[in-house]
């Protein structure tokens, strides 16, 4: 996914730099050709050699070498990167980037570079809430820099909350998308992905067994491919991926809402497992045992959200994709599914149990469109969703 691109990493002096060493390997793993720099920090936590040895680059250190600004210098060493990442960002790199600060060969580089700059910041909890960190990471949005996390979990300092950084593969995702250029660029796509849950009462809710795993996969393959995407999920067991644009909801009404929101897009897909009738009215409270009663639920149906939008008269996405999940009949029901609810295309799957697809890693769909079906072979979800996407690659040229 990455061959052939430069990534400057600057490695920041926090206990999760040695995180940024398993970075090195997972981005050269894609392709990518890796330059570190240490700041003097970060040599506390991670070696030069290790890095260097990771790399197979020569280091770049936060020492004054004439002999490295006579072979390559700073500015030409953070204009020749396609992109620069910041892994770990501490505070005080947030700090110095937001004030324009060029003490050291670290804030240099981010001072003069030119190209695209991803941080991931790491720090203690009460860093990151401080205000002071909130005006930079602010300032550093507004100034286009790209960031991926911090997470929320436990921290080397025993604290819990935000501020660790984000794992070496969310961060390659974040890279991939960051210097996503394919044939999807300037293209606008929606995904809707994973399942709905409708509430009874406020400590229960009706949902289905959908993982998110093929809409995540769609909206990451259409993303590498270049695409700004917006991905519309319910509250799903895969964690979203990075470079998109994340919108959470819950209920399939939040759904549409956040959906035509997000209009107009060139095309949308439409993933989701969209529960189809919700609990016509969830109870405020919670809704209590009574001897020998059973409560009684009555349902109302959800708004068909791929319906509604494939049928819209103004504003309709150029292209309309839906999924069908089946367990019989697959391709007449999937047939008949598309020309019911107006969509462009539609992927038919077997959800049946024994297929193994749902909540699983692979997928076995038939593409119908209007001229025709085209069953593929079982593959992982990442490929079908690489296929799709340059599907729909190829409709939009
Ligand atoms: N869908 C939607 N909104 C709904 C229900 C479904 O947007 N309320 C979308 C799904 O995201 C999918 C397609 O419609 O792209 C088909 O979903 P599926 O569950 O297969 O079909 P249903 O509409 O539930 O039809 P049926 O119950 O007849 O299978």
């Amino acid at each position: 996914m990455l061959a052939g691109k430069r990534v400057l990493l600057i490695i920041g002096g926090g206990i999760a730099a040695f995180k940024s060493l398993d970075l090195i390997r997972k981005l050269r793993e894609q392709g990518a050709q890796v330059t570190p720099v240490l700041t003097k920090a970060a040599e506390e936590f991670v070696t030069p050699l290790s890095a260097s040895a990771l790399s197979a680059q020569k280091v770049y250190r936060d020492l004054f070498d004439l002999t490295d600004e006579a072979e390559m210098g700073h500015i030409e060493l953070s204009r020749a990167a396609d992109l620069v990442v910041v892994a770990p960002a501490t505070a005080d790199l947030m700090a110095k980037m937001a004030g324009g600060l060029a003490n050291d060969l670290a804030s240099t580089l981010l001072l003069a570079t030119d190209k695209k700059v991803l941080i991931a910041p790491a720090m203690n909890v009460r860093m990151w809430e401080h205000p002071a960190t909130q005006r930079n990471l602010a300032t550093l949005k507004a100034d286009g820099i790209l960031f991926t996390g911090p997470d929320e979990g436990d921290m080397a300092c025993g604290e819990h909350g935000p501020g660790r950084m984000s794992e070496p593969l969310a961060i390659v995702d974040a890279v991939v998308a960051a210097l996503a250029d394919g044939p999807l660029k300037g293209r606008k796509l929606l995904v809707t992905s994973g399942p709905t849950h409708e509430p009874i009462d406020p400590v229960r809710y009706i949902a289905n067994r959908s993982s998110g795993a093929q809409g995540t996969a769609l909206a990451r393959a259409l993303s590498a491919l270049g695409a700004q995407v917006t991905f519309v999920t319910g509250p799903a067991d895969v964690a979203p991926p990075e470079g998109v644009q994340v919108v959470a909801v819950q209920t399939a009404d939040e759904m549409l809402d956040a959906v035509k929101a997000a209009l107009p897009v060139d095309a949308a897909v439409f993933a989701a497992a969209v529960a189809d009738w919700k609990v016509a009215s969830a109870s405020d409270n919670k809704i209590k045992k009574t001897k020998g009663g059973l409560p009684q639920l009555e349902f109302a149906e959800n708004p068909d959200i791929l319906a509604t939008v494939s049928q819209m008269k103004q504003g309709r996405p150029g292209l309309v994709v839906g999924f069908a999940a089946e367990t019989q009949d697959v391709i007449r029901n999937a047939t008949e599914k598309r020309k019911r609810k107006g969509c462009d295309w539609i992927i038919a799957n077997d959800v049946s149990p024994a297929t193994g697809i749902m909540g699983g890693d692979e997928n076995a769909v038939t593409m119908i469109s209007g001229t025709g079906a085209e069953s593929w072979p079982r593959m992982s979800k990442s490929q079908v969703a690489a296929r799709i996407a340059a599907q729909i690659a190829d409709a939009l040229a």
